[in-house]
């Protein structure tokens, strides 16, 4: 009809209502269930942040014991699993891996998700054994022995003792590196109809599996312009730093319409100011190295490029502000985890959020198969030519 409305990149449209994340781009906000990230990131862990937006408030004490609980008794993935990891070739990106091994899990686990106790199970599944899986795929891609997870470990210490626990060599447990792992992974828990969650949303509206929507927003995340920026923005200051440390020529390169270079790491959709999480993971970055006592020259690359970019009238025209990507991946190398696991640790960040806002759309009276339409821009009418009259 001559009603539809041309909006590119849905940059306008309000596809869904929801109580999950309330976000206002203007002043830099960002809460869950209505709780500012800062407070979450000062005072909560990632399992409780999970909890909080999968069931819309903060658990008991009880009710975060039960779901420790259920997430230690199903943290094991079947050990048929293994044998999909290990014929992976070696220098598979763990995202695809971590995609291609959620949607597997339906196989796995057939069983019915309609009512709620069956979709609770999935959903803790999912939370538990993603963790795992992550772990398991970059054992493999090491040449190493799976570690398991082990039942007296919470949920970030479990992960790091899977990562980089060896035979010879136990993970010692820094606090610090423990907290700052929460706190990573508290703010990438959830940020409202962004590109993965969408694909899971419109994924998950044509009523497939839970597994399936997930596996979708995986894909999505996987982006150099989503989630994969994390890897991109140290792939970036990495030469940089290799090329001499010149960073003023990235800014001047990604000033030029002629130069498809971004700076990555800057610039977000919603945020026109400096972005929340950002401010966090920054000052993150040096409570642990220095808690770590390591220096990385890429943090001072990093500094030095935020600094100059911000005082450059293309930046301020723009409204171009270093979003969560710029920070998070000098935390994550100073934790020791491989670069090209960078945004597997951003997808199992984001799962919980992914979770509830399928949940939402599931128990949405206003439900609809997502369904856009199109402005036709090509040929009118026109017909068959059989292939021997074709010029
Ligand atoms: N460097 C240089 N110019 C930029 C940048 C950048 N990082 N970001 C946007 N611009 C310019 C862009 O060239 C365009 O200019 P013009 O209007 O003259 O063509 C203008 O700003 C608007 O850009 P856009 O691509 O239309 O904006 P968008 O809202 O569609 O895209 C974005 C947002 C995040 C994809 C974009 O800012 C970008 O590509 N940033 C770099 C990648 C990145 O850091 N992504 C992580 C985003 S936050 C976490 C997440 O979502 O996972």
């Amino acid at each position: 009809t001559g009603l539809i409305t041309y909006d590119p990149g849905f940059a306008n449209t309000g596809a869904c209502l929801s109580s999950i994340t309330f976000m206002d781009g203007e002043k830099g906000i960002l809460r869950y269930r209505g709780i500012p990230v800062e407070e979450l990131a000062e005072h909560s862990t990632f399992k409780e942040t999970s909890y909080l937006l999968i069931n819309g408030r903060l658990p008991s004490q009880e009710e975060l014991r039960n779901f420790s609980i259920m997430l230690n008794d199903h943290s094991l993935v079947h050990e048929d699993m293994k044998t999909f990891f290990q014929n992976f070739p070696r220098a598979s990106h763990p995202m695809g891996i971590l995609s291609a091994m959620v949607n597997a899990l339906r196989s796995f686990y057939p069983e019915l998700q309609t009512t709620e106790e069956e979709i609770n199970f999935t959903v803790t599944r999912l939370l538990a054994k993603v963790r795992t899986m992550a772990a398991m795929s970059y054992k493999i891609s090491r040449g190493h022995t799976v570690v398991y997870p082990r039942p007296d470990l919470a949920y970030c210490e479990n992960f790091l003792n899977m990562m980089f626990h060896t035979p010879v060599k136990p993970y010692a447990f820094v606090p610090e590196v423990v907290r700052a792992l929460e706190v990573f992974w508290i703010l990438h828990a959830d940020h409202e109809q962004n590109c993965s969650t969408t694909a899971v949303r419109v994924v998950g509206s044509g009523r497939v599996n839970l597994y399936a929507a997930i596996s979708a927003g995986i894909s999505a995340l996987w982006g150099p312009l989503h989630g994969g920026a994390n890897q991109a923005v140290v792939e970036m200051l990495s030469q940089i730093h290799r090329d001499g440390g010149d960073y003023k020529r990235a800014v001047e390169r990604a000033k030029d319409k002629n130069d498809p270079f971004r700076l990555m790491g800057f610039g977000h959709r919603v945020y026109k100011t400096y972005d929340p999480r950002a401010k966090i993971m920054k000052k993150m970055c040096d409570d642990l190295l220095a808690a770590l006592d390591f220096q990385d020259p890429l943090l001072d690359i990093a500094k030095e490029l935020e600094e100059v970019a911000l005082k450059d009238p293309y930046f301020i025209d723009y409204n171009l502000y270093p979003n969560v990507d710029f920070y998070s991946g000098i935390v994550l190398r100073a934790i020791g985890i491989p670069t090209n696991m960078f945004t597997v640790m951003f997808a199992i960040g984001r799962l919980p959020g992914w979770i509830a806002q399928w949940k939402e759309s599931m128990d949405d009276p206003q439900w609809r198969i997502s369904r856009p339409r199109q402005i036709y821009k090509g040929p009118t009418e026109t017909h068959y030519v059989p292939i021997d009259q074709r010029g």
